[in-house]
């Protein structure tokens, strides 16, 4: 954990950036920073190193001072608050370098009593989890792996519509930053051509009547290099670069992401369930497919018709029957 000292330290190496970064691509005078800040010029010198060691470009010229030419596509909370215009999501933001899994540090976090919007957000994660039981392969800065800690006043019965809520916002922020086409397959897997590019993991503390705390995580394929997937996974997963032929921004899409997530957590936690369904269903390629569903041993087979205002998939039987589904998986078939 970090000591005093090291707080301290970051906070110098802080100020020293937010300093380069109001010059907006100009140059600063060192000696300018260094009386302005109440350090030496070879303290200024020493944050500098330190900024460029973490992937900052930083360049300096005798007698002229320090500009800043480029940042690095890290998570590094200073990075995401700078485009973030969300009030609740990322109202704290805890940043790894590497961690087993977000969600389980963050139920973690909840558990301690971290705030609403608290996101824990790693560069990779060994032991990352997919829904039933899966592991979700999350390879060293190349995606957006991170978890959020949501308290919504609404009962257990109510909570369905979250997962949809987060695909929706998911959805629009990689159309925004990409200009991609991202479909949604009930319930929450978001697709790229009939390809898996991300996914939602909704994990929860409840009792009969309330809500304690809500966990969801969100893995992004950015910029995963296709050959990362195992060999089963290739055939269905992708990534934005895959598609694209190029990286993307990765601090870009986190923060539109959360933006996006501000909005259609509103809509959630005011129960406007209409409006998330509504916007659910422009984006969902389901309604309408014969699909198979698998919910634990069992294997239904109709057409997926509707979904409820709960989030619940409504599947018509070949002898007309309708069925709710709340959970599981459904394959589209031909
Ligand atoms: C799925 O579609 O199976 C859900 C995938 C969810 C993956 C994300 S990555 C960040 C968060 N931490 C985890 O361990 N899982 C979720």
């Amino acid at each position: 954990m970090s000591s005093p000292g090291f707080a301290k330290k970051s906070k110098i190496k802080q100020t020293v950036l937010d300093a380069l970064v109001k010059a907006s691509g100009s140059f600063v005078s060192g000696t300018r920073v260094s009386a302005e800040l109440g350090m030496s010029r070879a303290a200024v010198w020493k944050q500098i190193e330190i900024l460029r060691k973490e992937g900052y470009s930083v360049s300096s010229k005798p007698r002229i001072g320090y500009c800043l030419t480029g940042v690095p596509d890290r998570f590094y909370p200073f990075e995401v608050k700078r485009l973030l215009k969300a009030e609740i999501m990322g109202s704290e933001i805890d940043y790894f370098d590497s961690l087993g899994s977000t969600n389980d540090e963050t139920m973690k976090r909840a558990v301690e009593g971290a705030p609403e919007g608290t996101v824990v957000i790693a560069e990779e994660q060994t032991k990352g989890k997919g829904r039933l039981g899966r592991a979700w392969i999350s390879p060293k800065y190349q995606g957006i792996w991170f978890s959020i800690v949501l308290r919504p006043e609404v009962l257990p019965a109510e909570t369905g519509l979250i997962t949809l809520a987060v695909a929706v916002a998911v959805a629009r922020a990689v159309k925004q930053e990409t200009g991609l086409d991202v479909e949604i397959k009930w319930p929450n897997d978001l697709l790229i051509k009939g390809k898996k590019v991300a996914g939602i993991l909704t994990e929860m503390s409840s009792e009969q009547d309330k809500v304690h705390f809500m966990v969801v995580g969100v893995g992004i394929n950015a910029n995963v290099d296709p050959g990362s997937f195992p060999g089963e996974l290739r055939a269905t997963a992708t990534s934005l670069r895959e598609q694209l032929g190029r990286d993307v921004n990765r601090v870009r899409l986190l923060c539109s992401v959360l933006n996006e997530l501000e909005s259609s957590y509103r809509s959630f936690r005011e129960k406007r369930s209409d409006e998330i369904v509504r916007d659910w269903k422009e984006l969902s390629s389901t309604l309408g497919k014969k699909v198979e569903v698998k919910i634990l041993d069992r294997i239904f087979v109709g057409v997926a018709g509707d979904i409820d205002e709960g989030g619940q998939l409504i599947i018509r039987m070949p002898d007309g029957e309708l069925i709710s589904v709340s959970a599981g998986e459904i394959t589209y078939l031909r």
